[in-house]
This record gives structure tokens, sequence and C-alpha cells, in this order.
């Protein structure tokens, strides 16, 4: 996979017809509107993978962070919390907003943008941490690979990825074909471990790919069990 090919102006075109046939940005601010929904990731505790990756030392808590997809920052506050230069990205105008609250109520510094992950200038090679906690399997099909590759662009060589995302119990069950038939990924689409070696294989070694463990109540983290928590490290 090569992470420096541009697309050109009609694969540009394409991309922004399947984006609009897919458009997904006002459903996540409708459903960021109420806060006090009963949405597992509305609490404010982190992912506990992350937290492990983090605590155990496998992933050096140095460097530049940045958490795409980072909904209200529970995540994002995690890396900042732990001495990273961090940064959240999400399209989701309301998410920014709520994120920005946690940010400061938590008394850390994280550098906030509201934008596409696919419109953001980020800078090649200068993460050494990206996070995307169910932010992955809400890309539409088209986008897949550019994502993997946007993702190992903007790491430095042997940064880390780390990611929770659907298994298939967990995801809708539409295939690519469907997305496209029906118009909607159904609520995100779940991965088996083989689909996602091959789009993360490439450009990764993959370190870690195992099943989230469902935390208890009071235990502080987040954890489901119809994700997948994935660690790799960008190749070369
Ligand atoms: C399931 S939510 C997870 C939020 C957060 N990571 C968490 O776990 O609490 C997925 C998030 O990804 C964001 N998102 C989806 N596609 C995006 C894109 N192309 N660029 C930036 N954010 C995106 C949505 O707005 C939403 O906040």
């Amino acid at each position: 996979m090569d992470t420096s090919a541009k697309p050109t102006a009609a694969a540009q075109d394409e991309l922004a017809t399947l984006d609009a046939l897919l458009a997904q940005r006002d459903w996540w601010d409708q459903f960021y509107a109420n806060r006090a929904k009963p949405v597992p990731f509305f609490g404010p505790e982190p992912d506990e993978c992350l937290s492990g990756w983090l605590a155990d030392g496998i992933v050096p808590r140095a460097g530049a962070a940045l958490d795409i997809g980072c909904g209200n920052g529970r995540n994002a506050v995690l890396l900042a919390r732990c001495g990273f230069a961090a940064e959240g990205i999400d399209y989701s105008q309301a998410a920014i907003e709520w994120a920005g609250q946690r940010v400061r109520e938590a008394g850390v510094t994280v550098r906030l943008h509201h934008a596409s992950v696919f419109d953001f200038d980020l800078a090649p090679d200068s993460y050494d941490l990206i996070y995307d906690s169910g932010c992955f399997h809400h890309m539409p099909p088209h986008r897949r690979d550019d994502y993997v590759r946007l993702v190992a662009a903007a790491l430095r060589p042997g940064a880390w990825f780390g990611m929770a995302c659907f298994r298939p119990e967990g995801g809708s069950g539409l295939s690519d074909d469907e997305v496209y038939e029906r118009r909607t990924l159904g609520g995100g689409l779940g991965y088996t471990e083989a689909r996602l070696r091959e789009v993360w294989g490439d450009l990764f070694n993959i370190h870690e790919l195992r099943q989230m463990r469902s935390q208890p109540a009071g235990s502080g983290l987040f954890g489901e069990a119809f994700l997948w928590a994935l660690l790799a490290q960008k190749k070369g």
C-alpha cells in the first residue's frame, strides 16, 4: 500500500459523491444532543485497552498523541493525563463542544479540532500514538483504505496505533455492497479478525488483537465484549 498516493480530481469527485450518499455528520450531532441518554461511551471512563497499554508501558507515555473521532473526549483526557501533547479530532460540532467541556473540567490540555479527519492536514510522521475508539467501524467502505493510509502517514515509523472497533456480533452485519444498496452503515460495520489483519497488516505490525474486556460497574474503565482491542505499530 502506497501511503503517498494522491487521488486524482475524478477520484475526488467520486469520493464526494459516495460521501454524500452515506453522510453521517448531522446524525452524530443529533446523537450527542441528549447527553443523558444511556449510551455506554457517554461516560467519562477511558477504554480499558488504552489504559492498560499505557499503564503497562507497552506504549511509551511521551510525545504527541491524537484521538480520531474523539467524541466527548474521554480517551483524549487520558492521553493528556498520561503526559502526551494530546489532540482530538471529530467532525461533529456537538462532540467537540462536549469534549471541550470535559477537557476543561479535567484541568488538562487537549487541542481539539472540529473537522473530518479526511479534510484535516495531519503533519506526516508527527504522532507517537494515534487512537481510535469506535470511529473506524463508522468509516464507509470507500474510505477504509484511505483511512489506514492516513493514519500510517501521520505516525512516525515505529509509532503506535490503538483501536477499539466492532466485532462481527457488534456491527450491523451489512456487507460492503449492502451498505451502498441500502445507503447506510446500519450503525457501524463489524469486522472479523482476519479482515482486520488484512486491512491493517500491510502498513502495520499487529502487536495485539483481542476481545475487549467488559468492565464491572465502578471499575473506572470502559470495556464492551462486542468490541475488538487492536494495538499495532507502524512498519518501517
Ligand atoms: C462511536 S463514536 C465514538 C466517540 C469516542 N471515540 C468515544 O469512544 O467515546 C464515533 C465518533 O467518530 C466521529 N467520526 C466519524 N467519522 C469521522 C470523520 N470522518 N472525521 C472525524 N470524526 C469522525 C463521530 O462524530 C463520532 O463522534
